[in-house]
């Protein structure tokens, strides 16, 4: 029977960790209509070519930054709002919408394999959201790249106190000129201590074995199959765990009580950084789908994967019901990566 995870209207208020900041409740608002499925944009729509932060240069920032800045003039009560957009993510990661016909049960789409497709479909229309409000069709989202040397750090951009990139959640001590850890862990004696050389070719070395050594199979790097009535969290993929979950860590503050905002789910779609981190992930699905001699890395074929959906508002504020399947072309969402490339295909340990 199938046993695909489909998201519910109805949302209540999820699970928190202690001495979390205020909004404890990220529900989106109702919508007075049913959800409508998802449909494909117009294959005429002008191509969204996602580049990386450090190649797109200072005029194409300061439109991303403009385009924080129209969301949160928003009112609060749009689910386009930048508050919303932010909620959206906690809504997701604290099991706050119901699973249908499960109302005992949230959707949680951290630590499984709906982790890699549904980040997809929330930055497809908070791409598309932010296009619509700069009124540029083309508009597409830059990518934090912390896997190439140019990329493997916060970039200035958003360590700007006057720019509206900037989040004061951060932990201070990597502002720039640090470079990222990409297999950071808080605690413990987090901070590794190398020289910017060592610490590039270990970053490669890390990038290695989750793209490749470590990710043979669609269950190693996309995570473990979550159906219908199974517990959350299964079990994450490669990537999810590591650099994703580690850069969101190591991005933090390490003095919260959760490393806030970046270093804890249900803050991290506060910080403006998070959008470019995401869709670098989103670009590392796609760069293992095409690694050479990759035959085996393929998504799942599973149906009870690919006919999850989840709910998610588009540029018109429709509440649209959007599946797996649905997101599994990238060119059929009209966008595209370039400008960077894979510097540590080769970087075997
Ligand atoms: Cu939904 Cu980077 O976490």
């Amino acid at each position: 029977a199938a046993r695909a995870i489909v998201t519910d209207q109805r949302c209540v208020r999820g699970k928190f960790p202690p001495d979390a900041l205020p909004p404890l409740q990220c529900c989106s608002p109702a919508s007075a209509s049913e959800p409508v499925n998802f449909t494909f944009p117009d294959p005429a729509e002008p191509l969204r070519t996602r580049r990386p932060v450090h190649a797109v240069g200072a005029e194409y920032m300061a439109k991303y930054a403009r385009a924080v800045v129209l969301m949160k003039a928003l009112p609060r009560s749009d689910p386009r709002s930048f508050y919303q957009q932010a909620n959206v993510h906690c809504a997701y990661c604290t099991g706050s919408h119901r699973q249908a016909g499960r109302p005992d049960m949230g959707v949680q789409i951290h630590f499984s394999w709906l982790f890699f497709p549904f980040h997809r479909a929330y930055l497809y229309f908070f791409e598309r959201i932010a296009a619509k409000l700069l009124g540029e069709p083309g508009f597409a989202l830059p990518v934090w790249t912390w896997d190439v040397p140019e990329g493997m750090g916060i970039p200035e951009v958003f360590a700007d106190e006057a720019s509206p990139l900037y989040d004061p959640i951060r932990e201070p001590s990597h502002a720039p000129p640090k470079v990222a850890d990409l297999d950071y862990i808080l605690g413990g004696g987090g901070e590794k201590n190398l020289t910017d050389e060592q610490q590039i070719l270990h970053n490669f070395r890390v990038m290695y074995k989750q793209m490749i050594s470590g990710a043979t199979l669609p269950s190693l790097f996309l995570g473990q199959p979550y159906r219908d009535g199974d517990p959350e969290m299964p079990g994450a993929g490669t990537v999810e765990w590591i650099p994703h979950n580690t850069m969101h860590l190591w991005t933090g503050d390490n003095s919260r009580p959760n490393a806030e905002n970046m270093g804890v789910y249900y803050s991290a779609g506060r910080d403006p950084i998070f959008y470019p981190h995401h869709t670098n992930i989103d670009r590392l699905w796609e760069s293992w789908r095409g690694i050479v001699g990759g035959r085996r890395r393929a998504d799942f074929a599973d149906p009870d994967c690919l006919d999850s959906s989840f709910l998610l508002y588009d540029e018109e504020a429709r509440l649209v019901r959007i599946t797996v399947r649905d997101v599994l072309d990238i060119d059929k969402l009209r966008y595209a990566y370039a400008g960077v490339g894979l510097p540590w295909l080769n970087a075997r340990p």
